[in-house]
């Protein structure tokens, strides 16, 4: 277990996390793979169809999606299958991080708002139980839908695209992430588990938004200098922020898809421990870099956090 404390280790969190002790963490915080396709990594089913492998033109080039293509509803009825394959992925690790959360404890997932259903229940289906969907509001997003008159238009259809005018195809601007917040069952109270597991509570004072109690909307972005490195890279603050709202200092805070390290980085800002995987090399030696600007914080913290049982 002490391997992987304060590391990011490499490879495929489903070899590590039975090495990990039972009901040592206090915190899970991941932004899981999403199923969506957004790049190799983002790949769960077998489907070869090539609406969902990238071999369309227009996909060469891309930076994100470059491995699945449109429509979402596919060509056929495997297509539609995806999600459930996400979720019989997200099972396998669901089952492995049960056993290691401590009672009480809270996991917030950051998926994607078309697959992150699949992702819940296959963590309810292995004994967590759902407590909200919070929402955490992007200062921006990258959009793009089509316009309809144009595609009528590039079809000869004028008199259709008259018709249509003003009309898009595809989605609202995606100014929102969900994170689902989830939670081990405890033995009676939540009361009596905050006392005996440390874990259950939310550490409110400490994460007022101007000066008054937040809501389940969270609105926070990057640093001016924050290091942009991962597709799907989540702002420091925000990590932060719910290590603050469920933990304690040297506490344990798992994320097994560590991607550039955010989560390392939020722990070591805020003296908790941290165990992460990173099943890309590129991702993880660039998370490694991440902390490389500051090597002498990571060895104080681990001098401090050694002086506590964990
Ligand atoms: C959504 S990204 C995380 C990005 C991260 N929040 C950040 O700020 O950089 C998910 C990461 O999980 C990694 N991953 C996918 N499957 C994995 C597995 N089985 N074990 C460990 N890591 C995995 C991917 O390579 C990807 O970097």
């Amino acid at each position: 277990m002490n391997q992987f404390i304060d590391e990011i280790t490499l490879g495929d969190c489903r070899d590590f996390l039975p090495q990990l002790t039972a009901e040592s963490v206090h915190l899970f915080l991941s932004d899981i793979p999403y199923g969506i396709g957004l790049d190799e990594w983002d790949v769960f089913h077998e489907n070869t169809n090539s609406a969902f492998l990238g071999t369309s033109p227009a996909q060469q080039g891309k930076n994100g999606f470059k491995r699945r293509g449109k429509p979402i509803q596919g060509w056929n009825a495997a297509d539609r299958n995806i999600n459930k394959e996400y979720q019989k992925w997200c099972s396998e690790w669901a089952k492995l991080v049960y056993p290691i959360m401590k009672k009480g404890a809270s996991l917030f997932i950051f998926g994607a708002r078309r697959t992150i259903h699949r992702a819940i229940v296959a963590l309810e289906d292995e004994g967590f139980l759902l407590k909200d969907i919070l929402i955490w509001k992007k200062p921006g997003a990258h959009h793009r839908s089509q316009r309809l008159e144009i595609v009528l238009n590039q079809r000869g259809e004028q008199e259709l695209a008259e018709k249509w005018h003003g009309w898009r195809l595809g989605n609202l601007a995606p100014i929102y992430e969900p994170i689902a917040w989830l939670f081990k069952p405890y033995h009676h109270t939540i009361t009596d588990n905050i006392i005996e597991h440390a874990v259950g509570g939310m550490n409110v004072l400490d994460c007022l938004i101007d000066g008054k109690s937040p809501t389940n909307i969270l609105e926070m972005g990057f640093r001016d200098d924050e290091q942009r490195i991962h597709e799907a890279q989540k702002p420091i603050k925000l990590m932060e922020y719910l290590i603050r709202l469920t933990t304690l200092e040297h506490q344990i805070v798992l994320d097994p898809f560590m991607g550039s390290g955010t989560t390392a980085i939020a722990c070591r800002n805020l003296h908790r421990h941290f165990i992460g995987f990173e099943i890309d090399e590129n991702y993880y030696r660039a998370a490694l870099k991440r902390f490389e600007y500051d090597p002498i914080q990571m060895s104080l913290l681990r001098e401090e956090n050694s002086r506590y049982c964990i």
